[in-house]
């Protein structure tokens, strides 16, 4: 088994580097410390879980408490942060909220019963305090740990990219207005489209690919030569309905979606859509919670991750 020491002379550093970037105890570089983590993984390095328990009075688990596995955004964001968490010898207890609040605090209870040493979090709904360290994720509250995109830029994106292509008449559904990430991503769309272009309508959907009636009913409407979505599945909703209803997309009307989800690049058209830098989110994420379980007077800390426009083939030029 190597030691710290081998996993310092192998990736160059020190072994108090090492150290920081597997107990999460300081801030160290992101090309460093994910050098030290996969020196770390080649050399079969293994932290001694019951030594370390021993030694801390800690368990060695953490939390991770999502809110809806079926939208495939988590899955992928529960992976990179499992990845992350085992890389410095973590095991990770998940719980699916199942968007239901009292599902939620079940599994909340069954955490505490494991006696894990923090958690990571994407609330159903408010943030509350719980009997456990927490970092937000995605899901952001004042004063409070936090990991998200920036989605004020992500709207931004969007409508840069409808004016870009010369669209005039466009549309906007956003995800459900509770949820701060859905009203940022809101905001950045219309502050720039609506001094750009005129937004023929707004409205709200479930982050679903099932659309409300309302939803169907403007789309079918038309008088839009693009719709921005709040996230791809009800991009893929969208496609969907508009191919049902004999609408070519993107001849007649342009999609984006958000998040780029892996089915993004497999619907027909593939989807064009603002990428998620979910690796990095699972990095911060993990981070601040070691952080905070070493330090729990810590003053809070917030990260907003930039993110980037995927271009496919369900968007073009607008016909004016
Ligand atoms: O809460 C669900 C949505 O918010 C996901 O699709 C993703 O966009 C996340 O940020």
């Amino acid at each position: 088994m190597p030691t710290l020491r081998d996993i310092a002379k192998a990736a160059g550093v020190s072994a108090t580097t090492v150290s920081n970037v597997l107990r999460g105890s300081k801030r160290v570089r992101s090309e460093v410390a994910e050098r030290v983590l996969a020196v770390a993984e080649q050399l079969g390095y293994r932290p001694n879980r019951s030594a370390r328990a021993l030694r801390t009075g800690r368990t060695g688990t953490l939390g991770l408490i999502i809110p809806d596995l079926t939208n495939p955004f988590f899955p992928e964001l529960a992976q990179a942060i499992v990845r992350e968490a085992r890389a410095r010898g973590f095991s990770v207890s998940l719980v699916d909220s199942l968007e239901d609040p009292d599902a939620e605090e079940e599994g909340i209870i069954l955490l505490e019963e494991q006696r894990i040493d923090g958690a990571i979090w994407v609330p159903v709904r408010e943030f509350r305090p719980l009997p456990f360290p927490v970092v937000l994720v995605d899901r952001l509250a004042p004063d409070q740990d936090g990991v998200g995109s920036d989605h004020e830029m992500g709207g931004r994106l969007q409508a840069d990219l409808a004016v870009t292509l010369g669209h005039r008449r466009v549309a906007l559904i956003t995800g459900p207005v509770a949820l701060e990430s859905a009203r940022l991503r809101a905001k950045g769309f219309l502050d720039l489209a609506s001094s750009e272009m005129e937004v023929v309508w707004v409205a709200e959907a479930p982050f679903s690919e099932e659309l409300p009636r309302k939803v169907r009913r403007h789309l079918a409407a038309g008088g839009f030569t693009l719709v921005a979505c709040g996230n791809d599945l009800i991009a893929i909703g969208v496609l969907r309905f508009l191919s049902e209803i004999g609408v070519a997309v993107p001849e007649e009307v342009s999609v984006i979606g958000y998040d780029d989800i892996p089915l993004a690049g497999v619907v027909r058209p593939p989807l064009t859509t603002v990428r998620q830098p979910l690796r990095q989110i699972g990095q911060e994420a993990l981070r601040l919670l070691l952080r905070r379980i070493e330090h729990p007077q810590a003053s809070p800390v917030q990260v907003r991750l930039p993110v980037e426009l995927v271009l496919r083939r369900s968007t073009r030029e607008g016909l004016g």
